[in-house]
């Protein structure tokens, strides 16, 4: 085994490595970190992918009129997590989030996996908010009688399915040129918002977060406005048109909708009396967003028949919200709708803006353990924020968002967070066990097995209900970061160079890390609709469409395994003999 990956850093050190290190400035109370938690949660998930959870798609059923019991059951399965998260961050009021509680229980290798898993619910979910931000503000832009062009408010693969689309975007050599410029344009505003500091933002923050509570709340009262109760009660019937299957893929979906409340716990360190403030702000946070779905997915399926949203689904562009007060309104009064976007594109800001503010605070959690890069924990001498990372995470997020399809990266985002939160579920019983004695402001009630366990189960419940192409894409993304560990952070680690590891990567670790990277090359390579079985029959047959990509992908993978074990077996050898 390499040496002491699974070594915790004591609670203590942690505490004390946050203190002597580079600080940030303590401000929020516990109402500004409840609005940074709402703030965080309330976006793209309510304003987009209700419609895919309710209609379903070419990968999963849909929950139909069940929708409104999807966001129930979703709210259990967090409600779990909740606890867990609050407990944690009051014992360990460090930036890191989940990050750093496992590093205090499961150790370093998890703590990495975890860091490098916490990349994809903040950088890869601020994507698909990006996008859906952009679909919002397009609709807003359009009800006030600016057109933009689709070809520079959409991706390439989306794209396709528009027809006429790239016959009316500009073409160089032949290739018609769509970008969503609008999901960038966003992107690199917060960014600019966030170096100049915390406090700006959490001000910002608060206003926003009243604006979406008010326009959910218009969106409710406008639609019961335009329907009869009957006919709200007639449009749940059937309640579950694909029976409980449908309304789990659903609770799968719309678990999009409540990732945030977690992301409070990144604010630790800027947090007065963290040991209050963040179990007030969490579970606050939750509460009041549970409450506001129910009401909205009541309504939404109340005042849209299933067979309708699924056929306008299939054909058009369009905004679940806006498209169903459109369809009971039919077409008057357009600035209800105007209004309804204006609300969703500042949700949506908001979201966008908790995210970039917690991505660079656990980068830089990991740089000052030493696993990434010393540059990332770098405060800016005057605004005193992390603006290495801050930018780093904006370009990444910018940049992918210009290019990405929303649904692929909500499906990526949720199984990479219910992974985290089942560690951090997983991770209650252990602390309490090998910490007895730490002084916990909050603990999870009815002892530490019951609800940190169904937590863990119910998340994993909800990780079987995602689509294949989300578990491929999710292994490939933690082989990758894998490669990285065995390549950078297993040397640079801070414990690692205590426990008297090599102070340079030895070449057995960099044969092992580029299997790990050609495993992720091929891991991203194959076909990702299809099962393990499916691949080898199609790299079996050269008559199957995809026999190319699955025998490349497959053959990478196989390569790389091989490459990656054995340089882990040489090292741990000459560890032994050393
Ligand atoms: N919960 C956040 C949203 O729905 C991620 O946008």
């Amino acid at each position: 085994m390499l040496r002491g990956i699974f070594q915790i850093k004591k609670l203590d050190d942690i505490m004390a490595s946050a203190e002597s290190g580079p600080s940030l400035r303590r401000d929020l109370g516990a109402f500004q970190v409840t609005l940074l938690g709402i703030g965080a949660i309330v976006g793209a998930g309510i304003f987009a992918t209700l419609g895919t959870a309710a209609a379903g798609d070419a990968h999963r059923l849909g929950a139909g009129p069940s929708l409104m019991l999807s966001f129930v059951i979703t709210a259990v399965v967090c409600a779990f997590t909740a606890l867990c998260y609050a407990e944690f961050a009051a014992l360990v009021p460090i930036s890191g989030s989940a990050y750093t509680y496992s590093y205090a229980t499961l150790g370093e290798l998890v703590a990495w996996i975890i860091g490098w898993d916490l990349i994809i619910e903040y950088a890869v979910g601020n994507v698909a908010v990006a996008i859906s931000w952009a679909n919002y503000f397009r609709t807003l832009l359009e009800s006030i009688g600016i057109p933009v062009p689709l070809w520079l408010a959409t991706d390439f693969r989306t794209a396709a399915h528009i027809p006429g689309l790239f016959a009316s975007a500009p073409h160089v050599l032949g290739v018609p040129i769509v970008f969503n410029l609008l999901a960038f344009l966003i992107v690199a505003l917060i960014t600019i918002i966030l170096v100049l500091g915390i406090r700006e933002s959490a001000r910002f923050n608060a206003g926003m977060v009243l604006i979406k509570i008010v326009v959910l709340l218009f969106f409710v009262a406008v639609a019961l406005k335009y329907v009869t109760p009957s006919t709200v009660v007639a449009n749940w019937h059937p309640f579950q048109p694909n029976g409980w299957k449908g309304t789990f893929a659903g609770a799968a979906v719309v678990f999009f909708a409540y990732i945030g409340f977690d992301a409070v716990s990144t604010v630790s360190e800027e947090t007065r009396n963290p040991g209050r403030n963040l179990p007030i702000g969490i579970i606050a946070s939750l509460v009041i967003c549970t409450i506001l779905y129910i009401g909205v997915a009541a309504v939404f399926s109340g005042i849209l028949p299933y067979s309708v949203l699924k056929q306008k689904l299939a054909t058009e562009q369009a905004e679940p919200l806006t498209m169903a007060l459109d369809y009971v309104m039919k077409g008057k009064q357009s600035w209800v709708i105007g209004f309804v976007a204006l609300g969703s594109v500042i949700a949506h800001t908001a979201v966008l803006l908790v995210f970039q503010l917690g991505q660079p605070r656990i980068f830089f959690s990991m740089a000052r353990d030493g696993l990434l890069p010393q540059s990332f924990a770098r405060v800016h001498p005057r605004f005193r924020t992390p603006h290495v990372t801050t930018i780093l995470t904006g370009v990444l997020v910018g940049g992918v968002a210009a290019f990405a399809s929303i649904d692929e990266m909500v499906d990526l985002t949720n199984i990479g967070t219910l992974f985290a939160f089942v560690l951090v579920c997983v991770g209650v019983p252990i602390l309490r066990h090998t910490n007895p004695n730490a002084q916990r402001p909050f603990r999870v009630p009815f002892g530490p097995y019951l609800l940190p366990l169904l937590g863990a189960a119910s998340c994993v419940f909800l990780m079987y209900y995602l689509p294949p192409a989300s578990w491929w894409r999710f292994v490939g993304w933690l082989v990758l970061g894998f490669a990285i560990y065995s390549a950078y952070g297993y040397t640079r680690s801070t414990i690692g160079q205590e426990m008297g590891r090599p102070r340079i990567t030895p070449w057995t670790l960099k044969v092992a890390s580029l299997g790990f990277l050609l495993t992720a090359g091929g891991l991203f390579t194959i076909p990702h609709d299809a099962g393990l079985g499916t691949l080898i029959a199609q790299a079996g047959n050269a008559a199957e469409a995809d026999h190319g990509r699955s025998l490349l992908g497959l053959s990478l993978i196989v390569v790389g395994l091989v490459l990656g074990v054995a340089g882990l077996l040489i090292e741990t050898g000459d560890r032994r003999r050393a």
